[in-house]
C-alpha cells in the first residue's frame, strides 16, 4: 500500500489539503486529530478533566473508536454514536491536545490507525504521523503556517460561519496548541528527518495541492 504522512501544527490547513490531494490520487484521506478529539469529547462527556491523567485513563477502557466513511468522508463512531460534530466544538480542540500528551492515549491508538495504512493507499494527517505512525511512509510533508497566517484563517472561516471570535484570542489559543504539542514528552509535534517542508503562509491552496500531488507522484 501507498502511505503519505501529512504532519504539522494546528492550523496549517493539513485536513483542507489532505482531503483535496487524496481525492486527486485516488486515496483515502484520514484524519487522525479526528480520534483524538473523540478521546477528548469522551472525557468531557463523563465531566471529567481532560488534563488529569487519572481522569483521562478512567474512561479509556469504556471507549470504542470506529472510523467509517460516508460518501468519501470520514465520520468517527465513539461507542455506535456518530460524534463527528461534536468532535468540532470549539472545547474539542484543547480537550483533543491535553489527551493527546498522554502516552496510554497515543498507545491506544497506535494500532488502529497503522492498520487502516496497511490495508489502505491512504493520506493520513496529523502530528506524529511521519515520525512515529508510518515512519516508512513516502513521500511525508510537513505542511506549516506562521502563527499570525493559520489565527487569520481560522478568524475568516469562523466569521463566514457566523460565529465570530477575537483575533487575538485566537493567535493565543493556536501558540498555547503550538506549544502543547510540540513540548509534550511522547511523539512531539517535529517534522522528520525526511520530511519536505512545506510552508503555505503566502500560497493559495491549489498550489498546496499541487505541490503534495507532484510529490507523491515523485515517490510511487
Ligand atoms: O489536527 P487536530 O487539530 O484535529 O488535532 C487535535 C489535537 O490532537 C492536536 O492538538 C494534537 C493532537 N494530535 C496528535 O497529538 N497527534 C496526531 N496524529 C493528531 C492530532
Amino acid at each position: 500500500m501507498i502511505n503519505i504522512a501529512i504532519d504539522g501544527p494546528a492550523g496549517a490547513g493539513k485536513s483542507s489539503v489532505a482531503k483535496l490531494a487524496a481525492k486527486e490520487l485516488g486515496f483515502i484521506y484520514i484524519d487522525t486529530g479526528a480520534l483524538y478529539r473523540a478521546v477528548g469529547v469522551a472525557v468531557l462527556r463523563k465531566g471529567l478533566k481532560t488534563d488529569c491523567r487519572e481522569d483521562v485513563l478512567s474512561v479509556l477502557p469504556d471507549i470504542k473508536l470506529g472510523i467509517v466513511f460516508v460518501d468519501g468522508e470520514q465520520r468517527v463512531m465513539l461507542n455506535g454514536e456518530d460524534v463527528s460534530r461534536d468532535i468540532r466544538l470549539p472545547e474539542a480542540s484543547m480537550a483533543a491536545s491535553n489527551v493527546s500528551a498522554i502516552p496510554e492515549v497515543r498507545e491506544f491508538l497506535l494500532e488502529m490507525q497503522k492498520k487502516f495504512a496497511r490495508e489502505n493507499n491512504c493520506l493520513m494527517d496529523g502530528r506524529d504521523i511521519g515520525t512515529v505512525i508510518l515512519p516508512h511512509a513516502r513521500p511525508k510533508i510537513f505542511l506549516t503556517a506562521s502563527p499570525e497566517v493559520r489565527a487569520d484563517r481560522r478568524y475568516k472561516e469562523l466569521m463566514e460561519k457566523g460565529t465570530p471570535k477575537d483575533y487575538n484570542e485566537l493567535l493565543e489559543e493556536i501558540k498555547l496548541r503550538d506549544y502543547n504539542d510540540s513540548h509534550r514528552a511522547v511523539a512531539p509535534l517535529k517534522p522528520a528527518d525526511d520530511a519536505y517542508i512545506l510552508d503555505s503562509s503566502d500560497m493559495p491552496i491549489d498550489e498546496v495541492v499541487a505541490k503534495i500531488v507532484s510529490l507523491a507522484k515523485e515517490a510511487m
